[in-house]
């Protein structure tokens, strides 16, 4: 079993990474709590959803919430307030979210809002949700206007990566999780590649503790984390989610490569890394589908939450990876018409 610390001042915490690392969930929860609301859903095996209904001492009740996009909502949050309420919960309390990056961004948001914050820990089955979702604490809920609009920052208070759940994942999620993990790649000098999947796993979640200890409130280095999602974030919303985030990540990877070129900040070889990276060993697709146009992404690019001056990239060169503001749009347009032909 990996151990590893993400070390906010006052409230760190161990993300334990490994095959059957849920059985050390119970060890994670408050020693004060005595109710536990887990928050699943329907799907989840119940080798990760049971495993504290036994725990003596514990009072534990398991709330399923709706699976895609439109049940990441405020009426999920108001129908789990009532559960919890019914339920007694107290602050002294803790939830655990068992699923997805959806299901702990719920549960986290559900967490923080309940009596004005309570303990969480995340047991994250997805790959996204183990090098990314899960932690760092991000959490929240979409609107009908857009993703992610309402949310808090709510750091767990522990986090469990149980490799166990990676072998019975959907082949297109595992395919999502890989394109989040492509990013890592890039962030550090690291062969991520000469590494196993529990290790390098769990140097994804050690790169991102650190970037999180830094900057948990994303006054500037967290961006970094977002290497490869300007690009992404609009082909999501061109696509009408035809293209899943993760696999919307890897084809944003590559652009980002192709930008750096453009833009003299990295050489070809550099970009020869990424497409190695994406496509040979992750099999991922590195080239947006058909029928897809300039202006629209580069208009949709201009609504990014990172850009404050004009068009902004997270992009590689001599200096590592960096949040570059206010890109002139003529190299993104001419690396973009290329990346589309
Ligand atoms: N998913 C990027 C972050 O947690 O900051």
């Amino acid at each position: 079993m990996r151990r590893v610390t993400v070390p906010i001042p006052d409230r760190s915490y161990e993300v334990v990474v490994g095959s059957g690392a849920v059985g050390e969930l119970a060890d994670l929860l408050p020693e004060r709590a005595r109710r536990v609301a887990v928050v699943t859903q329907p799907g989840i095996p119940a080798q990760f959803t049971d495993v504290v209904a036994h725990v003596p001492g514990l009072e534990v009740e398991v709330f399923e919430i709706g699976v895609g996009e439109a049940a990441k909502s405020l009426a999920t949050i108001e129908t789990l307030m009532s559960s919890f309420a019914r339920m007694g919960l107290t602050r002294n309390d803790v939830v655990v979210g068992v699923g997805g990056g959806m299901v702990t961004d719920v549960a986290g948001f559900a967490a923080a809002s309940w009596h004005r914050g309570i303990p969480v820990v995340h047991v994250s089955t997805s790959l996204l949700g183990m090098v990314d979702a899960a932690i760092g604490g991000k959490t929240g809920v979409n609107l009908p206007e857009g993703k992610n609009l309402v949310g808090a920052f709510w750091q767990p208070s522990g986090v469990v990566c149980d490799l166990d759940a990676l072998a019975t994942l959907p082949a297109r999620e595992m395919r999502c999780g890989l394109g989040e993990m492509a990013k890592y790649h890039f962030l550090t000098g690291d062969d991520l590649l000469a590494m196993e999947l529990d290790e390098r796993i769990a140097r994804c979640v050690e790169i991102k503790a650190e970037v999180v200890a830094a900057d948990e409130r994303e006054g500037g280095r967290r961006a970094l984390l977002n290497y490869g999602h300007t690009l992404a974030h609009a082909l999501e919303i061109a696509t009408d989610h035809e293209l899943a985030h993760g696999e919307a990540v890897a084809i944003g990877l590559i652009f980002a490569a192709e930008l750096g070129l453009e833009l003299g900040r990295i050489d070809e070889a550099r970009v020869a890394e990424h497409r190695h990276v994406v496509a040979g060993e992750y099999d991922l697709m590195m080239r947006p589908p058909d029928g897809l146009d300039v202006d629209s992404l580069v208009s949709l690019m201009h609504r990014d939450k990172k850009a404050l001056d004009g068009l902004t990239f997270v992009l590689d060169g001599s200096n590592g990876v960096e949040v570059v503001q206010g890109v002139d749009e003529a190299p993104v347009r001419s690396a973009l018409s290329r990346f589309l032909a």
